[in-house]
């Protein structure tokens, strides 16, 4: 079996890879003719720790093109995976615009029997509609089968969840297409579920909505710790312990952001808000969310007065650390806030930058840490890039104006810093 994968951003180039890595032929499709070109030369058009080093030593061994040409691709490729992004709509469901035309697109160019895979998180019920939409767009009758297969990735940390996967969702009606996709798995080691288009598809947003859940579960927390002198991250340890609840995703902070969590939470609101079931327990999750960033920077405006004129040092822009996304990045929103309350920010971020947009062209870039702590009033660090952990507050202080320090991921030790001679608070962890 030959593999196409239409949409090359991160989902499609890192699935891309990993079939390539599991010894299967793989093209890459896309309408950005930029993106396949770096693509070509084995080059990635956004950061993802380990993932261009594969994808070059799989073009180079010819087992990995890519193209943007949609008739040849499709025509050529038995089995297709649709990687599109399904951004929200105003209105907070997802924009299925690009699913819709990559169904179209299959439609119209397919020669013979085709498997359709929906790997992009798309909402509950759409693989019905792409199968309308490849349907429609026929120029003669061809078999195909749809199922849905979606990623369980966090960027970052992509290649690593690629390559060693905790499971393996299909969802289809069809016995063959299960076969089929279940070979394209044979060499992972992990549970298969296999189940309905449907489950499939409330699985994938289930689990984020319920990651997104226990990060505001613990930011909503660590406001209470704050009243009471305690150390979230110290509960988080001791709760973490409890195999029933795990370590993972009880880091308090500013939020969660990205492209996936805030998009899919919202879509599972709006849908159950449409059929009379709302889930009250997300609408709050997307409320506390959405003041988590304001709580930061209340303790800094408390701190400092006001904004006006003050120098703020940013780190960290990007929503979360070894990317350069910023898809709803909390960092923007500081930022944006920041600006409107008159301060100078000035920003560092080892990779991510800002978009280019005018409302963001006040804000002093830097490319050194020192740069943005020059003469700065506070710093408010951002993401929980590694790189600032290893920081040395003691040398880096006399860039400083005034030692004021907000910590938005619970990164610095507080007794450290306080002991350095700066004014520390994180998010419930200052103790
Ligand atoms: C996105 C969503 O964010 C995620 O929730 C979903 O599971 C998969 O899709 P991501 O890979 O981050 O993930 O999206 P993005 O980086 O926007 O990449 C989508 C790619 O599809 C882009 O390269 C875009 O050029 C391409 N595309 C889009 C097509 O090739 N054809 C289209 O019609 C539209
Ligand atoms: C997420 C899911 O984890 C992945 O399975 C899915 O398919 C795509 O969406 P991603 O958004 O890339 O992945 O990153 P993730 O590591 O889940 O972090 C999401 C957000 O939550 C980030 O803003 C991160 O900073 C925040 N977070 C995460 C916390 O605030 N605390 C935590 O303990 C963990």
């Amino acid at each position: 079996m030959n593999i196409l994968i239409i949409g090359t951003g991160y989902v499609g180039a890192t699935t891309a890879m990993v079939f390539a890595e599991s010894g299967w032929q793989v093209t890459g499709l896309d309408v950005d003719a930029g993106k396949i070109e770096r693509l070509r030369q084995g080059r990635l058009h956004f950061h993802e720790p380990g993932l261009e080093d594969l994808i070059a030593k799989h073009v180079s061994s010819g087992r990995l093109l890519f193209t943007t040409d949609k008739e040849t691709a499709i025509a050529g490729h038995e089995v297709i995976f649709i990687c599109v992004g399904t951004p929200s709509q105003p209105d907070g469901n997802a924009d299925l615009r690009y699913i819709r035309q990559a169904s179209e697109d299959i439609g119209h160019w397919m020669n013979g029997y085709k498997l359709v895979v929906t790997k992009s998180t798309v909402p509950i019920g759409t693989q019905e509609q792409v199968k309308a939409w490849i349907e429609a767009a026929q120029r003669q009758p061809h078999l195909f089968d749809v199922a849905s297969n979606p990623e369980f990735l966090r960027e970052g940390k992509a290649v690593e969840d690629a390559l060693r996967p905790d499971r393996i969702v299909i969802g289809t009606d069809n016995a063959k297409a299960a076969e089929q996709l279940l070979t394209l798995y044979q060499s992972f080691q992990c549970p298969r579920i296999i189940t309905t288009p449907r489950t499939a598809e409330l699985i994938k947003y289930a689990s984020n909505a319920f990651l997104a859940t226990k990060i505001t579960y613990m930011n909503e927390l660590a406001r209470l710790c704050d009243e009471f002198e305690v150390n979230v991250n110290e509960v988080a340890t001791g709760m973490g312990l409890d195999p029933r609840i795990g370590p993972s995703f009880l880091q308090a902070g500013l939020g969660y952001g990205g492209s996936c969590f805030p998009k899919d939470v919202l879509e599972l609101v709006m849908t159950a808000r449409k059929l009379q079931v709302p889930l009250r327990i997300l609408e709050e999750v997307m409320e506390v969310n959405r003041t988590q960033f304001t709580y930061l920077l209340d303790k800094a405006r408390t701190r400092l007065g006001d904004f006006a004129n003050k120098n703020i040092a940013i780190l960290g822009l990007a929503f979360k650390p070894d990317t350069n996304d910023i898809r709803e990045a909390p960092a923007l929103r500081i930022i944006h806030e920041l600006l409107l309350e008159q301060a100078n920010v000035r920003l560092f971020d080892p990779v991510a930058t800002l978009p280019a947009h005018a409302s963001y062209q006040a804000v002093t870039v830097c490319s050194l840490v020192e740069e943005a702590l020059h003469n700065a009033d506070a710093v408010i660090l951002c993401t929980e890039w590694p790189a600032f952990g290893q920081l040395d507050w003691e040398n880096l202080k006399g860039h400083l104006k005034q030692l004021n320090f907000f910590d938005g991921r619970n990164m610095m030790d507080a007794r450290l810093m306080r002991g350095i001679g700066f004014y520390y608070q994180g998010i419930g962890n200052d103790y």
